[in-house]
């Protein structure tokens, strides 16, 4: 099982309010109220016994708190990525910089290649990559020679309509896995023990298993029920704020 020691978080800017979303009919989040769930997301993380650095906001990035989607930190490596949102790609200035801190071994995508950390789920040392309106072929690729250079496996997931691999699907260890039904019938996730998300709790699908926690959005019965179902102790956090801008709990940090 993996055990993560260190978070990265980035303080959420007043420009937050307009990060992309597919969502417009859920309206624009309260900044005052992202900024408090930001720090109980903080508390939270530090409960699973992990050291959190938080990185000053930047205003000229709206979506620049889902600080996920930037870096991939393995247990060998730090990959810096490109994201394929053109109004994200900015937010990498200085994140090799900021992994250098804690990694030895650096790598980083080139263009034409494009890749966010959402469509990464390690499952031990096999890593999946969605092959999202965010990540196309040429990231993964680049990705997967990384991991093959450094004893990993990586592959790509051909994706349905929904942002981010991990917007649909999370591994919580144990052989767990949370899975929305967009993902239900593919077959690289047959062989897990799979937690069914239900349609209307959709996004409960991004869970966050922080060493002996499960983190879980609150106000979604059902997946709360099946994860502790599954032996699993949990924290509930609101999340309410972020889901507006088409964010996860896993969005919000690195962990390594
Ligand atoms: N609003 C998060 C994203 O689209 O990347």
């Amino acid at each position: 099982m993996n055990t993560f020691k260190h978070a990265i978080v980035r303080k959420p800017a007043k420009s937050l309010v307009d990060g992309i979303t597919t969502h417009p009919e859920l309206g624009k989040p309260d900044y005052e109220l992202a900024l408090r769930q930001h720090e109980a997301y903080v508390g939270a993380l530090e409960r699973c016994g992990l050291s959190v650095r938080v990185l000053p906001a930047q205003e000229e990035f709206p979506d620049s708190c889902f600080v996920e989607d930037v870096a991939v930190c393995t247990g060998r490596f730090a990959l810096v990525t490109r994201p394929g949102a053109d109004t994200r790609r900015g937010e990498i200035a200085g994140v090799r910089e900021l992994l250098a801190e804690y990694y030895d071994d650096l790598e980083e995508i080139r263009a034409p290649g494009t890749i966010e950390g959402g469509d990464v789920m390690m499952v031990g040392e096999a890593f999946y990559i969605g092959l999202s309106s965010r990540t196309n072929a040429d990231g993964a690729a680049q990705f997967i020679a990384a991991l093959e250079r450094r004893g990993y496996s990586g592959r790509g997931v051909k994706m349905p309509p929904t942002l981010h691999l991990k917007t649909g699907c999370s591994y919580m260890e144990e052989g767990v896995l949370l899975v929305d039904r967009a993902f239900a019938a593919y077959p690289e996730f047959a062989s897990f023990k799979r937690v069914d998300i239900a349609p209307e709790e959709s996004y409960a699908a991004n869970c966050l298993r922080v060493n002996d926690y499960v983190i879980v959005p609150a106000g979604y019965p059902k997946a709360l029920a099946a994860i502790r179902a599954a032996g699993m102790r949990t924290i509930e956090l609101d999340m309410s704020e972020y889901r507006k801008i088409d964010g996860g709990l896993s969005c919000l940090s690195l962990r390594f």
